[in-house]
C-alpha cells in the first residue's frame, strides 16, 4: 500500500532560507557567513536589460563580487554551464550568486560542480555520484514556482542530442536561498501563472509520489493552499508584494517537499516536450497535470481528497474512483482562469510528434516515483493525446 504513512524515510533540507522585501540587497552577508570573497552573479540577459536587478545585485556585493556571467538561456545547456564555469575560473571565483529562474539556478548548480571538480559535466550525470560539498552557491529567485533554490536536481539539456540530463546529488544543494518578493515583481502574468502551476504540480506529485512521507506532505499540502489563494492575486496584480511573498514561500515549501519525495509523470512528460518541442516547463507542467491525474487516480487511495481539502473544495461525498475527474476539472478551472493554454496543440506541439516525446518520458528519471509503474511508452502516449 504505497500511501500509508512511511515507516522508513530520510529528510534533507540544509538549505538556509531567507525571507523578506529587499533581503537580497544582503546578500553580501551571506556571502561573507560562508568564508568568500569573490562571488560570480549568474543571470540571464533579459534580467540584465529588462530588470537591472544583476546590476542591483552586483552593486549590494561591492567588492565581493568577481563580475557577472549573463548567457543563461531558457532550456539551459551544457555548452552555457561550460562557458560559465570557464569564466569562473578565469575570475578566481569562489562562491556563485545565481539571481534568475529554474534555467539560471539549475545552470549554477552545473557551474559549481565544474569550479570544483573539473572535467566534463556529463561525467556527473545520474544520482549521488559527488563526494563531497561543492562551489557554495546562494541562490536569488526571480520567479516563484522551480523550487530549485532547495532541491537537490539540476536539469540541465544536451541540445546535440535534444533531452534533457538530470543531475540528482545532495552535494549540488544551494548552501542559501534569498526570497525577496521584490525579485519578482517585474515577472510577467503569464510567466507568474505558469511558474506558480511548476509549483503546484511539485506540490501534487510530491503527495502522490512512491517515496512520500509525511514532513514532505504537510510542505506540500500547506504550499497548495498558499498557491490557491494567492497565485490568482499576484496574477491579477503583480505589484501585490503580500502576495509575490506566499507564492515564494509556496514555491519553496513545494520544492522541499518534492526534493524529498519525489517527482512523477506529470515532470517526465513535461520534461520531454520541453527537449523536443522547447515548451516552457511550467507551461508544460500545468497542460499535462490534469490527463496525468486522471491517469493516477486509481492508485492515488484518498490523496486527491485531500488535494481538494487543500484547494478549499468540499471533498466529503466524493467516491474515490471519481475523484481524478474531479481533481483534474478543479484543476482546468483554475488555470482557465489564470489566463494558461489548455492544450498542448496551443503551445506547438504536433499531434504527430508525441510518439516521440511518448518514448524519451519513459526514460525520465522523474517517472520511476510515479504512484503507477509505467514501462510501456502506449501509455504515455495515451496520455500526451487527452493533453493534446
Ligand atoms: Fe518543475
Amino acid at each position: 500500500m504505497p500511501y500509508d504513512a512511511q515507516l522508513n524515510f530520510v529528510f534533507w533540507s540544509p538549505t538556509k532560507i531567507v525571507f523578506g522585501e529587499n533581503t537580497a540587497l544582503d546578500v553580501a552577508i551571506e556571502v561573507e557567513a560562508l568564508k568568500c570573497k569573490r562571488a560570480l552573479i549568474v543571470t540571464d540577459k533579459d534580467l540584465v536589460t529588462k530588470t537591472g536587478i544583476p546590476e542591483k545585485i552586483k552593486r549590494a556585493l561591492g567588492n565581493l563580487c568577481a563580475g557577472i556571467f549573463s548567457d543563461v538561456e531558457p532550456d539551459s545547456g551544457i555548452h552555457i554551464v561550460n562557458q560559465g564555469a570557464k569564466l569562473g575560473m578565469k575570475l578566481g571565483a569562489d562562491c556563485i550568486v545565481s539571481v534568475g529562474g529554474g534555467s539560471a539556478i539549475d545552470t549554477a548548480k552545473g557551474m559549481a560542480i565544474l569550479l570544483k571538480e573539473g572535467g566534463k559535466l556529463q561525467d556527473y550525470m545520474g544520482f549521488q555520484i559527488l563526494t563531497r560539498p561543492q562551489t557554495p552557491h546562494i541562490v536569488i529567485p526571480t520567479t516563484a514556482g522551480t523550487g530549485s533554490e532547495v532541491t537537490y536536481i539540476a536539469v540541465i539539456k544536451d541540445h546535440q542530442k535534444g533531452r534533457k540530463l538530470l543531475f540528482g546529488d545532495y552535494n549540488i544543494l544551494p548552501n542559501v536561498a534569498i526570497l525577496d518578493p521584490k525579485m519578482t515583481e517585474g515577472l510577467p502574468p503569464r510567466l507568474t501563472a505558469s511558474t506558480g502551476m511548476d509549483a503546484m504540480c511539485h506540490a501534487i506529485e510530491a503527495l502522490h509520489s512512491l517515496q512520500k512521507e509525511p514532513i514532505a506532505d504537510g510542505l506540500a499540502l500547506h504550499a497548495i493552499r498558499l498557491i490557491k489563494e494567492f497565485l490568482p492575486k499576484v496574477v491579477e496584480n503583480g505589484k501585490d508584494m503580500m502576495a509575490r511573498g506566499q507564492m515564494l514561500i509556496a514555491a519553496n515549501m513545494a520544492g522541499v517537499a518534492c526534493s524529498n519525495a519525489q517527482w512523477g509523470m506529470v515532470h517526465a512528460l513535461a520534461h520531454s516536450v520541453g527537449a523536443i518541442f522547447g515548451v516552457q516547463h511550467g507551461l508544460a507542467n500545468s497542460i499535462l497535470l490534469p490527463a496525468c491525474l486522471k491517469y493516477n487516480a486509481d492508485a492515488c487511495g484518498d490523496v486527491y481528497l485531500n488535494i481538494l481539502s487543500a484547494m478549499g473544495m468540499r471533498s466529503e461525498g466524493i467516491q474515490l474512483d471519481q475523484a481524478g475527474d474531479v481533481v483534474a476539472d478543479k484543476i482546468m478551472e483554475f488555470t482557465k482562469k489564470l489566463g494558461l493554454p489548455q492544450r498542448l496543440r496551443d503551445v506547438g506541439v504536433p499531434e504527430a510528434g508525441l510518439k516521440d516525446c511518448s518514448e524519451l518520458a519513459l526514460s525520465d528519471g522523474a517517472i520511476v516515483y510515479n504512484p503507477k509503474f509505467i514501462t510501456d511508452s502506449a501509455e504515455v502516449l495515451k496520455v500526451y493525446k487527452q493533453a493534446w
